[in-house]
């Protein structure tokens, strides 16, 4: 199903996108992104600790929202969505993840980055894509240019996006949410810096509260 309800209910429109290696990390990790004011993370499928991060942070914080990234395959899509991830995120798209995004109601978010890609998650009934690999495709200028024809999606990009840009991104009308692993540097994540990631995650949430509030207005 299109995430967009999912995405409406956030707090916060940033998204960590993030790779777990040690699952002993993962509690901590989530716990310092909510207490520094994130309220969605996209655990990427990239590491094997990856499907267990997320039920380990499901069962810590069954109320925050937590998602599978990288999923790339409808066996990975069931697996993820059988270890309580709340939404489903992929760099890409194809027939087979449509089709198990079809047989489970959780929100999924397709890849995509062309007309024609746009236009094949629009067939299969999705207003709501991960625009990746955000910079690399053009960036602000390519999300304006789709809004011409395609007006009604909103995107979540990701991908080459840092403190200095993601307000850029967040002003578009069609700027739902952003995702990026700048909120989990690798380096304070091996030496279990998580004072640091929690002032990284409210410094970053802070950055980005004036801009929703002047799309509210
Ligand atoms: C993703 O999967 O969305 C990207 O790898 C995140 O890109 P970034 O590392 O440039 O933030």
């Amino acid at each position: 199903m299109d995430a967009r309800p999912l995405l409406a209910k956030l707090t916060c429109p940033l998204i960590p996108v993030v790779v777990i290696d040690r699952l002993a990390d993962a509690v901590p990790l989530a716990e310092a992104l909510l207490q520094g004011g994130i309220s969605a993370l996209e655990i990427t499928l990239r590491t094997p600790a990856g499907y267990d991060a997320i039920k380990a942070m499901k069962s810590a914080f069954p109320d925050a929202v937590i998602g599978a990234g990288t999923v790339c395959s409808d066996q990975a899509f069931d697996k993820a969505v059988g270890c309580g991830a709340d939404f489903i995120v992929s760099p890409g798209a194809t027939d087979e993840l449509f089709g198990a995004a079809a047989r489970h109601k959780v929100p999924f978010l397709p890849g995509a980055v062309t007309g024609s890609e746009v236009l094949k998650a629009i067939q299969h009934d999705y207003a709501t894509l991960k625009f990746f690999p955000a910079e690399a495709a053009g960036g602000v200028s390519t999300l304006r240019a789709l809004s011409g024809p395609f007006p009604e999606l909103s995107f979540m990009p990701t991908g080459g996006i840092t403190p200095d840009n993601v307000s850029t991104y967040l002003r578009l009308e069609s700027v739902c949410v952003v995702g990026g692993s700048w909120l989990t540097p690798r380096e304070l994540l091996i030496h279990k810096r998580w004072d640091e990631l929690c002032q990284l995650a409210g410094d970053s949430v802070a950055r980005v509260a004036e801009v929703s509030e002047e799309k509210s207005t």
